[in-house]
């Protein structure tokens, strides 16, 4: 048993999120931040969490799992569950450091949840396939919002794009970005996965006929857009990036701070925008040609908490040699 660290890529999502929970397909892509998980197997009998980004310490008696709470109880669960698979019950010092900013709808939880368990298997001797990382992080994923559609645990597993359609997997997408800029704008609100699922599933319980339209048309665009993508057909993705928000704002997950982000970039020249992650809070997602990139950057600084451009990360879940 030994000291290891893993670190695992965020992620943006270009189409199709909360309609992925119902079974729609929805494109995801990995971005170059990403969060590092230190797993160290101790004598004790308690899983002790510390986390830099909220300089917060919480520990979880391994005898008591059923009376685990706190704000890092996905990240214990995710440890807990590759213990279980690697039939070692030990206590562990896990030590996180995140890159990705959190609540922001970047997948901050499920990069941490997918580095935690490749870690800890690591530390206690297992070598885990990546669907086998993915599925026990996905289990972390639940504590956190119920009814996750499994494509943050997957994409942060995997790296690179895909295409994830709920209960049969996902397809690597090879998007060309040549020429453009994808840019991100904080809100400064912090939002609730878990929550906001809920929100959204209740609406289509409500009123089913009008939704099922809705989740359908998603379904098409995404279909559509990994075409696109693929095609490097900008301005057509743009617009369909535009579609998507229409649809996001209509089962309710836009806010009055979002649609200013995603008013501000089309004004200034992004060929699309919208809200991305679970909504309510979180960083809205504009496309931008390279030359317009600046002008849109600086505009949205005025109205956005934080700014920043993403690269795509062809590598998923990885062991850091520290
Ligand atoms: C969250 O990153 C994406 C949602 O579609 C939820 C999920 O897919 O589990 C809102």
């Amino acid at each position: 048993m030994s000291r290891i660290t893993s670190s695992a890529p965020g992620k943006v999502i270009l189409f199709g999120e909360h309609f992925v929970v119902e079974g729609q397909p929805a494109i995801a892509i990995a971005v170059s931040l990403r969060a590092y998980v230190t797993v160290e197997p101790t004598q004790s009998d308690e899983i002790k969490v510390y986390s830099k980004n909220f300089d917060l310490t919480e520990t979880f008696p391994l005898n008591q799992r059923d009376s685990w709470t706190g704000k890092m109880t996905p990240v214990a669960v995710a440890a807990y569950t590759a213990m279980l698979e690697a039939d070692k019950k030990t206590g562990l010092n896990i030590h996180i450091d995140s890159q990705i900013p959190p609540g922001s709808g970047m997948g901050s939880s499920a990069a941490v949840a997918v580095a935690t368990v490749h870690a800890t298997s690591l530390a206690l001797g297992l070598q885990l396939d990546p669907r086998k990382v993915s599925d026990l992080a996905y289990e972390a994923e639940k504590v956190v919002h119920g009814k996750p559609s499994g494509i943050d645990n997957t994409i942060a597993t995997f790296g690179g794009a895909i295409a994830y359609r709920k209960g049969e997997g996902f397809i690597q997408l090879k998007p060309i970005f040549r020429g453009v800029k994808l840019v991100l704008a904080d809100t400064g609100n912090p939002r609730n996965t878990g929550e906001m699922v809920r929100r959204v599933l209740a609406l289509k319980n409500t009123y089913p006929s009008i939704l099922d339209p809705i989740y359908y048309s998603a379904g098409k665009l995404v279909v559509e857009a990994a075409q696109l993508l693929e095609k490097g057909d900008y301005e057509n993705l743009g617009i369909l990036m535009n579609i998507n928000h229409g649809l996001l704002s209509a089962v309710g997950v836009s806010t009055k701070e979002i649609e200013l982000l995603v008013h501000t970039a089309r004004e200034n020249g992004a060929l699309g925008a919208k809200l991305t992650g679970a909504g309510g809070g979180g960083y809205i997602v504009a496309l931008c040609r390279e030359n317009d990139a600046e002008k849109i950057i600086s505009a949205l600084k005025s109205h956005a908490t934080n700014v920043l451009t993403v690269n795509l990360e062809e590598e998923g879940v990885r062991k850091e040699n520290i």
